[in-house]
């Protein structure tokens, strides 16, 4: 994978290591956070004592203790690099000066957790957050890159409010299957569907199934992994040029040095995360989002990382926002690259280069510069055919639409970049399955009266519903109008789909169907009305019936007996929110993102 040719000019070099280490400053390193056993002095004695038994020197814990996150697991393949990542980091901060300090934290992969990886992300963030707490850290560098690991580091680290820095473990190759070159996940669906529709046989699909994950890393698309890279540099998070380098590449390595580094930097400036976590910092990664094609998950995460740190998500200025913002990336599923091409093509000093004019160049960043003037340091593009110029994008608006009427009171997301044009404005009848048990026993009947024109409606699937609001908002074709060559059909629910899928899809439904919402009193043979122009999602039932319905059926809200499921479905908040749970949240909410001028 060659080097973007801005790259050494858009990457700070390590700083200089100390002098002298910062031994015997209070409230530094390896005095902070001391153990509470009544005795300040001794409880410093005995930490000392212990971490000598592992062989280090007064000299090194001295230095500004760098923590480093270590979320590689056997289960998640996505975090597969974290042992090489981790190496270079350490030597990063040891060439700084500061003392590298490993700690894990769980770790989440897509395919590996049930019920869904939604469910526990909120988890990582506390972990995250109470290490961070309890452990003696001048700063944090947070090794993160499946789906879910990434917005739970920046939601702890938010909260725990000390110097943090990102670094992504970045994408996955691309393999060949047939002389096709294919990449999950887009294609895993894609060849799915041959095979759902009879075009492919059970030899094919397993063929196929060998190619489309080519090395460690994640999902090499424009799914959720990739987008909350690039929003985690357009906030400012990560190195510049941190986003898009692939997990098994050089490229990926060096950032982790430099990373390294700059975190020492930082801990030296005191250079807080909620320095870099403004309100123009969100601006420009909801721009980055619209601009990319992003994956409609990023509103969720953005929404809870704001949260934590006391701003609400304006859902209607976001729409706003999208109908002045186009689609650049040329990546599936909206286009027809992958990550490793983006990557060669400059990454996102490409992309935010064609952006400028829409972007804060004020927000500050990781390197203690701001945005504006890391473009600067990036220097001039070059010619490259992955990100389009502003005046031909691949799409004249924003990837994602936010819609609201009354089937969706709270809003509702449509992916328009990623949806059948011919779809968006739509009426149909609706066909209802209840859960997901509901969908799986029913979806492939032969008996199951639907049409091509129809609404399928998907309920109980949102934060509590599930629970976790897991990505099963993707409804599949029914299978026998797939064999009739249906690719694309209307379909509604509470809940999430993965960045890497296509379709008119409407997600995450707010108020979700299993706290009451109108989608809970979704019958079948209803009309539904989509209208992407005018940004609404409508059932078209008098209000009058809906409360009839409504005293007829009461819906009952899931509750757990204990554990973590109890406290999930008793304080989890809606989409809106970012599905994070309340009592996480900021005490104070001061403010909204994006306040557009
Ligand atoms: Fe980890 Fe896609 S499954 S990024």
């Amino acid at each position: 994978m060659p080097n973007p040719p801005d790259a050494n000019s858009a990457r700070p070099e390590p700083p200089e290591p100390a002098e002298t280490p910062d031994q015997g400053k209070p409230n530094q390193g390896m005095q902070k956070g001391l153990t509470s056993y009544g005795d300040q002095d001794f409880s410093l004695f005995l930490r000392k004592a212990f971490i000598k038994g592992a062989g280090y020197t007064d000299a090194a814990l001295g230095r500004p203790v760098i923590a480093i996150t270590d979320t590689g697991s056997d289960y998640n393949p996505c975090h597969g690099n974290a042992p090489q990542l981790i190496d270079a980091v350490k030597r990063g901060v040891m060439l700084a000066g500061g003392l590298p300090m490993v700690f894990p934290t769980i770790s989440i992969h897509e395919s590996f957790a049930a019920p869904t990886s939604m469910f526990l992300r909120n988890l990582m963030a506390i972990d995250t957050e109470e290490m961070i707490r309890a452990q003696p850290m001048d700063a944090v560098v947070l090794i993160g890159g499946c789906d879910k690991t990434v917005p739970a580091q920046l939601m702890g680290a938010a909260s725990a409010n000390l110097p943090a820095i990102q670094l992504i473990t970045g994408s996955m190759l691309t393999g060949s299957h047939r002389g096709e070159r294919v990449g999950a996940c887009t294609d895993c669906r894609r060849y799915w569907g041959k095979f759902r529709a009879g075009e492919i046989d059970a030899a094919e699909t397993a063929d196929v199934n060998n190619q489309l994950v080519a090395s460690v890393g994640t999902c090499s698309v424009m799914g959720t992994a990739s987008t909350m890279a690039c929003i985690a540099e357009a906030l400012g998070m990560t190195l510049p040029g941190g986003a898009s380098p692939p997990a098994v590449t050089a490229d990926r390595i060096r950032i982790a040095e430099l990373t390294g580094a700059q975190a020492v930097q930082m801990a030296r400036d005191k250079l807080l995360i909620t320095s870099i976590l403004t309100p123009a910092a969100f601006e420009n990664a909801l721009r980055v989002l619209l601009a990319i094609g992003g994956s409609t998950n990023a509103v969720v995460h953005l929404a809870a990382i704001a949260g934590r740190v006391g701003l609400d998500l304006d859902l209607q200025a976001f729409d706003r926002m999208g109908r002045e913002t186009p689609v650049l990336l040329d990546l599936k599923p909206t286009g027809q690259h992958y990550m490793e091409d983006f990557h060669a093509c400059g990454g996102m000093a490409t992309l935010l280069r064609e952006l400028k004019p829409l972007l804060r160049l004020e927000a500050l960043t990781v390197t203690g510069r701001t945005l504006g003037q890391e473009m600067e340091r990036a220097g001039p593009g070059f010619k490259q055919d992955v990100v389009r110029c502003i005046e031909h994008p691949i799409y004249a608006q924003g990837g994602i639409a936010v819609l609201s009427g009354n089937l969706a009171p709270g809003g509702a997301l449509i992916k328009q970049s990623a949806a059948d044009p011919q779809l968006m404005e739509h009426e149909g009848r609706a066909v209802v399955f209840e859960n997901l048990q509901d969908l799986a026993a029913r979806i492939d009947a032969d008996d199951l009266d639907v049409t091509a024109q129809d609404v399928l409606v998907l309920k109980n699937i949102g934060p509590k519903g599930a629970p976790g609001m897991p990505e099963a908002g993707y409804l599949p074709i029914p299978r026998k109008l797939a064999r009739a060559g249906v690719k694309d059909m209307v379909r509604i629910s509470d809940g999430r789909m993965s960045g890497t899928a296509f379709g008119t899809i409407v997600l995450h439904v707010t108020p979700e169907s299993a706290v009451g919402g109108a989608l809970a009193f979704v019958r079948n043979g209803d009309r539904i009305r989509l209208s992407v122009a005018r940004r609404e999602i409508s059932l078209l039932v008098s209000d009058s019936e809906l409360a009839r319905r409504a005293l007829e059926h009461p819906v009952l809200e899931p509750s757990a007996e204990r554990g973590y499921r109890k406290l999930f479905l008793q304080t989890v908040t809606q989409a809106d929110k970012g599905v994070d749970f309340d009592f996480m949240r900021a005490p104070k909410i001061v403010g909204k993102t994006p306040q557009l001028r």
